[in-house]
């Protein structure tokens, strides 16, 4: 059995809730309508904490409900201290901290440093002011190349496609790694630091216990703004060091925002959304004077295959341990194709998501779950045309978000929404499937052998469970295709990823939960094709 090394410091920390808590994703645009126009909100959130309490999870991190004007749905910030009207009041803001709390919740909310939209008081100030003018300073505005300015500064590709620069009526161009909506901040100047500061104390301030840091990895641009050199520039994110991400500089203003949420009591955190080419590179941003946690999208990218798999896990735990932070898993969000249809689709696709998620939770660290992904819904492959709009779409038709956000199913009666908006409205913002009748919470509720039921159980044997959350790791010997590992004396998880039935041989002990069927079990476990079993040794 090989064990998995982890920093001192991980023992000392361990009682910290962050190292190992399960936070629940809420994109608030499609998770409960509570006001009737179609479109998920605040109060919608409020009126299902119960659900969320009683599924087990420790956190909630709820995506941008601030006022925007939605063009890449709310990550355009028009105003950091407010909520817009779509999703509610700030009192409702207010409102679901509080009642969060008297859940046992903690609230993690989205912060969006990296640019502000295009209604910002500042980016108006900006185009109003003209060239050469102090409010151009707070965003990356230059005069372009080509005899008469006519080309972009440089050959940066927008994350959404096309070129990262737009030409103003005065002729500068401005950058913008995202949607020409969405202009970058110019992180160099000292209004930003102090104004991104001034937004964290201010939901700290009201309670939250974290904030989810979107683009951690761009505020930083390298000096000069340098060509990349290549097209299809999105291909090299994650994989190469682009002048535009990943710079060093940005560490120190994580550094800042740390010294901010230690001042406050009660383990505030901080998440990184980064992209970074290596895990180890990744492992810079939770050193211990910056950030809690990152997303771990290495895990996440990972096809179906036990050898890759267990590269991941070993890299993650390894680069994460080195600097004392827990690792972090993760297998969807709001901007990936759900992984009951990665992993390919209808029944293979759900059972192997069933398996991954006894995978994921018996990990060590902290987990992720995308709202919904305890339902098993696909992705929605199939919505009308009429209804896309997410931005992504212009990079290539094929690649837009929409379909990992459509909005959840609640009840197993009546038409469409399904209890996503209140009785009697029937249109949301996009089309929820009719077959989902059968995915709904309703429909789940109370069947142990439903995703919801595995999840539920997955969760309350992971909080009661010692062997489980933060820890160590360590490999057992099984066949290949097949990943077996325990934690701590008396806890093993095994996982069968190839078509066959396989036999591990394990101590002796009996299943705590199966993500399909009870595992055969007697001198060795038999497991079924693309399983997961949890293994109570020596009981
Ligand atoms: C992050 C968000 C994504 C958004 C982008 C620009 O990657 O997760 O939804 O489009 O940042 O803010």
């Amino acid at each position: 059995m090989t064990e998995v090394a982890l920093h001192p410091s991980a023992r000392e920390t361990a009682t910290r809730w962050w190292r190992d808590a399960v936070i629940y994703q809420v994109y608030v645009r499609s998770f409960a309508d509570g006001n009737g126009d179609g479109v998920g909100d605040l109060l919608g959130v409020r009126g299902r904490l119960r659900y969320l309490a009683d599924l087990g999870v420790d956190a909630i991190w709820l995506t941008p409900f601030y006022p925007s004007p939605m063009a890449d749905f709310g990550y355009d910030v028009a105003d950091h201290r407010d909520v817009d009207p779509i999703f509610g009041s700030l009192a409702d803001a207010r409102a679901l901290i509080d009642d969060a709390h008297r859940h046992g919740l903690k609230i993690i909310v989205d912060v969006v440093p990296n640019h502000t939209s295009d209604a910002h008081p500042w980016f108006l100030a900006a185009l109003a002011a003209g060239p050469g003018a102090p409010e151009r300073e707070r965003y990356i505005f230059r005069d372009g190349r080509g005899a008469a300015g006519e080309l972009p500064p440089n050959d940066w590709e927008s994350i959404f496609g096309g070129p990262a620069w737009t030409r103003v009526a005065d002729g500068q161009w401005y950058l913008h790694l995202f949607a020409p909506q969405q202009p970058d901040l110019d992180w160099e100047h000292p209004e930003v630091h102090e104004e991104f500061a001034d937004v964290l104390r201010f939901w700290l301030d009201l309670g939250v216990d974290g904030f989810r840091i979107d683009v951690a990895h761009g505020m930083v641009k390298a000096p000069g703004l340098p060509d990349v050199g290549h097209a299809g520039q999105v291909r090299m994110i994650g994989a190469d060091v682009v002048p535009y991400f990943d710079q060093d500089g940005v560490h120190e203003i994580h550094r800042a925002w740390r010294r901010i949420l230690d001042s406050y009591d009660g383990e505030r955190i901080g998440v990184a959304e980064a992209w970074a080419p290596t895990p180890e590179r990744l492992a810079r941003y939770v050193r211990p004077d910056e950030l809690h946690q990152a997303f771990n999208f290495h895990f996440l990218t990972t096809p179906w295959d036990a050898a890759g798999f267990r590269t991941v896990i070993d890299e993650s735990l390894r680069t994460a341990g080195l600097v004392g932070a827990p690792s972090t898993w993760v297998l969807s969000n709001h901007d990936v194709k759900r992984h009951v249809t990665r992993y390919g689709g209808g029944e293979l696709g759900l059972r192997r998501a069933r398996a991954a998620a006894l995978l994921m939770l018996a990990l060590p660290g902290s987990a992720y779950i995308y709202q919904g992904e305890e339902l098993g819904l696909p992705e929605v492959l199939d919505l009308p045309e009429e209804y896309l709009r997410d931005p992504q779409r212009l990079r290539d038709p094929g690649s837009g978000r929409d379909g990992c956000r459509v909005p959840l199913p609640w009840t197993a009666t009546g038409e469409p929404p399904y209890g996503f908006a209140p009785p009697g409205i029937h249109e949301s913002w996009l089309p929820v499937p009719a077959e989902w009748r059968d995915l709904s919470v309703e429909a789940q509720l109370g069947k142990e052998t439903s995703m919801l039921g595995l999840y539920r159980s997955a969760l309350e044997i992971r909080r009661a469970h010692p062997d489980l959350g933060d820890g160590r790791l360590g490999w057992l010997d099984s066949p290949p295709g097949t990943l077996a590992f325990s934690r701590g004396g008396s806890f093993a998880c095994l996982v069968n990823m190839t078509h066959d039935w396989v036999e591990i041989d394990a101590a002796p002990g009996e299943p705590l939960l199966a993500s399909d069927g009870p595992a055969v079990h007697g001198d060795q476990v038999r497991l079924p094709p693309d399983s997961a079993t949890w293994w109570n040794i020596g009981r």
